[in-house]
């Protein structure tokens, strides 16, 4: 028989098909077998649910064909759904009928414990395995949260392009691409096009892929990542602070919401996610510098960016992400907005994520004036002639206004208790992966 003649179902609904004889489509996740029954742990994509196969029910041809079936084999079966408070996901198949669609033997990822690099070079096959599984669900709900949130807030999503001609971040980890007979940079931010867009709708988000040459090869860094870059037109570093805490607990009340078992199977501790709540954590540059200067071990300098230690000395005092405002000048980017308040400070934030993730978001009120602008382009040593266009949003209209960055895969990385943000993208790029 290679098709079913009952419904199919999928593991994680099957909570309404008590009582019914349903079909699973998927793969051998595990298989244990005593005498005349098999234990098939199927794995659906939705999640895995134990099916057992007698062989006086099921007959003789499915039960040999099983029991050749190895890890990874893919396989229908169909069967009534039984609950089971014993069974793992609560429920169970007393399977009927079925068939193997392909027996295979060898799968190379096994139950036992594997490196990071061999798995990391079978990432095309580690997706399937529950931690990198759960891992893409908790990404997803992420996103989709992220997206609402935006969307029930007036935002208008406006992608900005991949191939630049010129430098948003700084030129130090710029990706050079040839394009025709000329070059080409891949982004760094799609936050100059989002300042456009936001003269044009108000409210807007980009968010796509990102790239950085960064050479480093540390837990926070890719060289492919997303970036969701919202920017508003007639806004402050405050209305900057505002949406970024209330964004941030929204996503995470979402994942809770949506993705509990996916964190629970993560071994997430939940408690440290319900902490996120409003307010957050406010401490200018100044504040955070005399709190390093109290702290045994720091090697902070005062006018120096804060370093990755830096950063997890601060956010391991709070149960929620903190927020940084107000930065020396020379440690941070050209567009970004002088305090009139504060000589040497921008109007900028950086949002350190909890449990030692380090900044997840970085952002800042924008220079809306032309000719500060134009002296910051000469001081960072950037080609003012590539920035006409951008110049342009100051010599028609220009208006105050702010926006952010925030990191998705580390996001993700922190939402899901992950060590490093590698194991938050399903095909991670660094300085020494570009395989699979
Ligand atoms: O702080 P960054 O560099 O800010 C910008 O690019 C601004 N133009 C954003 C804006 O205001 N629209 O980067 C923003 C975030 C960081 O806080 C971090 O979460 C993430 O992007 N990020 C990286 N994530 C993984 N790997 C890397 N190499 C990253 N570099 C930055
Ligand atoms: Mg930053």
């Amino acid at each position: 028989m290679h098709s079913s003649s009952h419904p199919v179902a999928t593991v994680e609904h099957l909570s309404s098909h008590v009582g019914q004889t349903v079909t699973l489509r998927g793969w051998v996740y595990h298989k244990t077998s005593k005498g005349k029954l098999h234990f098939v742990q199927l794995r659906d994509g939705t999640g895995t649910c134990q099916c057992v196969l007698q062989r006086a029910q099921v007959g003789e041809e499915l039960f040999e064909a099983v029991g050749r079936a190895g890890q990874e084999s893919s396989l229908w079966l169909a069967g009534s759904v039984r609950q089971d408070a014993r069974a793992p996901g609560g429920y169970e198949i007393d399977v009927s009928a079925g068939s193997v669609l392909q027996a295979v033997e060898g799968y190379p990822i096994t139950p036992k414990e594997h490196g990071v690099d061999f798995l990391m070079d079978q990432r095309h096959l580690w997706l399937r395995s529950k931690r990198p599984w759960a891992v893409l669900r908790v990404r997803d709900a992420v996103i989709t949260a992220l997206r609402g949130f935006f969307d029930q807030r007036g935002f208008v999503c406006v992608d900005a392009p991949i191939f630049t001609p010129n430098a948003c971040e700084g030129t130090s980890n710029l990706f050079e691409v040839p394009y025709f007979d000329s070059k080409a940079y891949l982004t760094q931010s799609g936050q100059l096009y989002a300042e456009a867009a936001a003269m044009a709708l108000g409210k807007v988000y980009c968010f796509g892929p990102t790239f950085r040459a960064e050479k480093s090869k540390t837990r926070r860094h890719l060289t492919e990542f997303w970036m969701l870059e919202p920017e508003m037109a007639f806004a402050t570093l405050d209305d900057v602070l505002d949406l970024a805490e209330a964004m941030l607990c929204h996503v995470v009340q979402e994942v809770l919401r949506r993705r509990k078992s996916e964190l629970l199977a993560l071994e997430r501790d939940l408690s440290k996610l319900e902490a996120i709540v409003p307010p957050f954590p406010r401490l200018t540059y100044d504040e955070a510098a005399a709190i390093l200067a109290k702290e045994q071990g720091s090697t902070f300098r005062y006018g120096d960016d804060l370093g990755a230690p830096d950063e997890t000395l601060l956010s391991n005092r709070y149960d929620r992400p903190v927020m940084i405002t107000r930065y020396p000048e020379q440690v941070k980017a050209f567009y970004m907005k002088r305090d009139p308040h504060n000589p040497g400070k921008v109007l900028c934030v950086d949002v350190l994520g909890p449990e030692g993730v380090g900044e997840i978001i970085g952002g800042s009120q924008r220079e809306e004036d032309l000719d500060i602008l134009l002296a910051r382009l000469a001081e960072h040593k950037l080609p003012e002639s590539y920035f006409q266009w951008y110049l342009d949003l100051r010599r028609f209209g220009s208006v105050p206004h702010a926006g952010f960055g925030l990191g998705l895969e580390r996001t993700v990385a922190w939402i899901c208790g992950l060590e490093h943000v590698r194991d938050a993208s399903p095909f991670p790029r660094t300085i020494y992966r570009l395989t699979p």
